[in-house]
């Protein structure tokens, strides 16, 4: 059996080398450079370049290179999301508020063909109405909310994995 990463690469089976490192880049959204400052109550106290270190960390054990890259600004991301075009081979992000209202940041994912997992660090539909909708979640393979900073952790792991088990079509 063939098996081939999110770039495409083969990573199983009898030709278990992949080509080179799987690329993940993590975007975080607006105020996210404050976490650990910001609302502890809400998202904890670990601060930004701390998952960060330990997303790059993680990264090198599972075989991957991690980029991170923080914004505040909407415009930002989108040239963030479209310039990983043909770099990136999945894609994390939180995208903080923009999540519920950016139909420019939803755009850019749709022109990009690298995987999406999109992040949040509260369980967002514990928390007032307007946070219950995402731009994005038809677009993502997967949501993860709720766990705080492990939940950037657990996103690099189920990206690791899924690019170990994407099944060639014949
Ligand atoms: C968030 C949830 C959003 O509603 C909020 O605007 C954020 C952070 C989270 O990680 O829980 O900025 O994305």
């Amino acid at each position: 059996m063939r098996e081939k990463g999110a770039s495409g690469q083969t990573v199983g089976g009898d030709q278990a080398k992949p080509a080179r490192a799987l690329r993940a880049l993590v975007i975080h959204g607006p105020n996210l450079n404050l976490l650990g400052e910001r609302e502890p109550e809400v998202y904890g106290r670990t601060k930004l370049r701390d998952i960060d270190r330990e997303l790059k960390r993680l990264g090198r054990e599972l075989g991957m290179t991690v980029e991170t890259f923080q914004s505040n600004s909407e415009g930002a991301i989108v040239d963030c999301i479209q310039q990983a075009r043909n770099r990136a081979d999945v894609i994390l992000i939180n995208p903080g508020a923009y999540t519920h209202t950016s139909i420019a940041i939803r755009d850019a994912f749709a022109a990009v063909s690298a995987p999406v997992i999109e992040v949040h660090l509260s369980n967002v539909y514990k928390r007032e109405p307007f946070r219950h909708h995402s731009t994005i979640a038809d677009l993502v393979v997967g949501r993860i909310m709720g766990f705080g900073a492990e939940g950037y952790y657990l996103a690099l792991r189920a990206a690791s994995k899924m690019a170990s088990v994407t099944v060639e079509k014949p």
